[in-house]
């Protein structure tokens, strides 16, 4: 009996379904069975009836889709009129491709377009509209007016730093020197935009989210509906240097056969080094990669966003106002973080960068989600405890707070150790400092890195002053604070402290650094450092 012809149909997005048909041809072939191999769509889809054996090799492409080239069948075979009885005569066989990482695979959450923008055109029940309830907090922060941003730092100096104003009128917010502001950044237009073109989103579209699981909430304060553009400005954290995960779970909806290998390569344990040197010493951004990949970049089910994307988080600064002295406003200093990797274009802190964009002159001025928690300084109640605080550079900020604060309790035995590079580019508070001083309510140390020869650092002029330093500490009962950048700067300070100790106090090593210890556990000495 001669053989039946076989004819094998395919719906194929990246090739592996047609090559699995292809391989059935040849297989047919050694049998001497006549075979024929065709995409779905392809195919005259009423000869069906004709055919006595077909086997149909179908993949899925996002999440469960039928591949392009299969879609008009699929459509074809739910049609309510097709015969039931008209294909009985074929033999058939159904090859379905599957991946093992879909069922493992639920997104957290759901997202549901909706057809029109809502009536107003914006944002649901949001951050901005609601009545507070206590407070602000990071689920109900404070959009606070920018009312200064101001570059403080000469055009020699190698940094842009900022003194940023915050008008915080009605809000509610209540601080004391040494607590800190929690700021939550947005994503710049130009990222926003790209985003959502290698994404094929649309930015004005609106949506609703919805929890999958009970145990996950939706993003604290998001409002709904939200536009797209809302939730990428304000939640996807696009420009942070992506984990494996990301890699992991981009390479699952990755319908692209090359990048999607490529991505598994970088997901697995042999393909760490070639990330590391791919993404982390480089500092590539997950706008960056999802660039590299187009491909999977444009195939994103929505649902994954935030399965995929970390969500944009709180960044701290020192509060450098007192409200004693400017009752509506809050104040800090930002040292606008931009570096230099092998890649083209520069490193830019998300936060320090956006807040120097912001104009306060803009007639609708860019409101500032924030809200503020204590910090990690707390300065004496007793108005007669005198306070050494040594903070350079931006370090000076939580102690312009505490001594703005002092002084209007009118508290004196302020003293200050500020150190900064040069005296006309980078002395921050300089004329304030200096009226404060001729007013008897300060003392001023500084230390100017780069005006001679040799570096002189704070620590430099502690040992100088030791004598004075231990007569505070040990005969008056002073609190010792340290504020600023967290490399080397706070070690040394403390051995330039201990030496002091073992000079003017005439103590060992070991007894030198029991009385810093001592100093530390009666919160005599603190210190607040950041990277
Ligand atoms: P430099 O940049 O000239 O080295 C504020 O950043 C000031 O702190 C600058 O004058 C800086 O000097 C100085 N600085 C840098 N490293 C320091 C350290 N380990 N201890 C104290 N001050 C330091």
């Amino acid at each position: 009996m001669r053989a039946p012809q076989l004819l094998v149909l395919f719906g194929s997005q990246t090739g592996t379904a047609e090559d699995q048909a292809e391989r059935l041809r040849r297989e047919a072939r050694r049998r001497r069975m006549g075979c024929r191999v065709q995409a779905l769509d392809a195919y005259a889809v009423a000869d069906l009836i004709k055919e006595p054996l077909v086997i149909f090799v179908c993949a899925t492409t996002g999440q469960g889709d039928p591949p392009d080239n299969m879609k008009n069948f699929w459509r074809f075979i739910f049609r309510k009129s097709l015969p039931s009885t008209s294909l009985c005569q074929m033999d058939f066989a159904v090859l379905g491709l599957g991946d093992s990482s879909y069922a493992n695979l639920p997104s957290k959450f759901t997202f549901q377009f909706l057809q029109e923008a809502p009536s107003t055109g914006t944002e649901g029940p949001s951050i901005a509209s609601t009545v507070p309830q206590g407070p602000p907090s990071e689920s109900q922060p404070f959009l606070a007016p920018v009312v200064t941003n101001q570059r403080v730092t000469g055009s020699q100096h190698f940094q842009d730093v900022r003194l940023i104003e915050f008008d915080i009128t009605d809000s509610s917010i209540s601080f004391a020197a040494g607590d800190v502001v929690l700021i939550l950044p947005s994503n710049s237009e130009a990222h926003i935009q790209k985003f959502c073109h290698v994404l094929g989103l649309d930015p004005d579209q609106f949506f609703l989210l919805q929890s999958r699981e009970p145990g996950v909430p939706c993003p604290p304060g998001l409002p709904q509906p939200s536009s797209v553009k809302h939730l990428v400005s304000q939640y996807l954290d696009i420009t942070s240097v992506p984990r494996r995960s990301f890699f992991e779970l981009l390479a699952c909806l990755s319908p692209h056969g090359l990048e999607r290998e490529k991505l598994l390569e970088f997901s697995s344990a042999q393909g760490q080094e070639e990330l590391w040197e791919y993404c982390n010493r480089p500092r590539r951004t997950i706008l960056e990669v999802l660039c590299d990949f187009p491909h999977t970049a444009c195939a994103i089910p929505p649902d994954y966003l935030l399965d995929l994307i970390p969500q944009i988080r709180p960044r701290a600064f020192s509060i450098a106002s007192s409200l004693l002295a400017h009752p509506t406003r809050l104040q800090i200093l930002v040292a606008v973080v931009q570096y230099q990797t092998r890649l083209k274009e520069p490193r830019r802190g998300l936060c320090s960068s956006w807040l120097a964009s912001l104009d306060p002159g803009q007639a609708q001025p860019v409101r500032v989600p924030l809200w503020v928690r204590p910090g990690g300084l707390v300065f004496p109640e007793t108005p007669d405890t005198p306070v050494i605080m040594v903070g350079p550079g931006t370090g000076v900020a939580p102690f312009r707070a505490a001594i703005q604060e002092r002084v209007a309790q009118g508290q004196t035995g302020n003293f200050l150790f500020f150190g900064c590079r040069k005296r006309d580019q980078d002395f921050y508070w300089q004329t304030e400092w200096q009226e404060l001083e001729k007013r008897g309510y300060l003392t001023l140390v500084t230390a100017f890195s780069r005006e001679q020869e040799q570096k002189v650092y704070v620590q430099h002029r502690l040992q100088e002053l030791g004598p004075l330093v231990w007569e505070l500490l040990d005969r008056r009962g002073a609190h010792f604070y340290l504020a600023g950048n967290a490399k080397y700067m706070p070690t040394d300070v403390e051995e330039a402290l201990t030496s002091v100790f073992q000079e003017e106090g005439q103590l060992s090593n070991a007894d030198a650094a029991a009385y810093l210890a001592r100093l530390q556990r009666t919160l005599r000495f603190q210190t607040e450092t950041w990277a």
